[in-house]
């Protein structure tokens, strides 16, 4: 199994670069906001528990996320590639997660840290929109969709995510500092911590991306 993370604050464009890198690699999108989204939605416990954090933009507790990324985990087989986003997200997750791919005889290969400035990370977040149909993700004024307010690829309705609101985006970000900033020292001590610039056009921070993987 080969693990590789993309590190970055709200709104950096992990998701829109692991969508870019999935296309060219066969690395799988682990993204656990995705999989808190989807248990929200469908009502589970996981959802149930994780909805008033995501709505205030606080982090699930790390025994909720362990154990969804565990249950992803144990569905993997030993050639998978798997590109993580969101995840890890505490120090306590990136351990868990050395200890996790150590049973199974791997690690985490490559850490791909988004540089972004701030500015352009609350831009992104206000302007960004999302399809209710297929999930895919646009911004409206740097990624818009062909007619206003409507998927290209679906047709589905485009809606702003709870947890965009200038408010929580803030707290967001707040929130990455306090406890997932730590994660940038904690890789560049193991050696594996990349940069990528990723404050440029998509297509571009697609293609350095893929140039520095291993
Ligand atoms: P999550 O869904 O992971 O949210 P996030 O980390 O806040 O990141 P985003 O999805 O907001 O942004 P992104 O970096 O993927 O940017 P995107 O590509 O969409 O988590 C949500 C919540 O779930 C958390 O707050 C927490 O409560 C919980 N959670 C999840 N994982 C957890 C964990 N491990 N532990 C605890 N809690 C957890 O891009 C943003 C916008 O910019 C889009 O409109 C896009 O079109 C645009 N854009 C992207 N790239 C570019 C570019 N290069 N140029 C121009 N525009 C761009």
């Amino acid at each position: 199994m080969k693990a590789i993370i993309l590190l970055g604050a709200p709104g950096a464009g992990k998701g829109t670069l692991a969508e870019g890198v999935r296309k060219e690699t066969d690395y799988q999108h682990v993204s656990t906001g995705d999989m808190l989204r989807v248990a929200v939605k469908a009502g589970t416990p996981t959802g149930l528990e994780a909805k008033s954090y995501m709505e205030k933009g606080e982090l699930v507790p790390d025994d909720v996320i362990l154990r969804i990324v565990g249950e992803r985990l144990a569905e993997g087989r030993p050639e998978d590639k798997l590109m993580f986003d969101g995840f890890p997200r505490t120090l306590e997750q990136a351990r868990q997660l050395d200890a996790v791919l150590e049973k199974a005889g791997a690690k985490v290969d490559q850490v791909f840290l988004l540089d972004v400035p701030t500015e352009t990370i609350v831009s992104r977040l206000s302007g960004r929109r999302i399809c209710k149909g297929c999930g895919a993700v646009y911004h409206v004024t740097n990624i818009p969709p062909k007619a206003e307010g409507v998927c290209d690829k679906c047709g589905g309705p485009l809606y702003q995510r709870p947890d965009d609101s200038e408010a929580t985006v803030l707290n967001r970000l707040e929130v990455y500092q306090r406890q997932t900033a730590s994660l940038i020292d904690f890789y560049e001590q193991k050696g594996i911590l990349i940069h990528v610039n990723a404050g440029t056009t998509p297509q571009d921070a697609t293609k350095e991306m893929l140039s520095k993987l291993a």
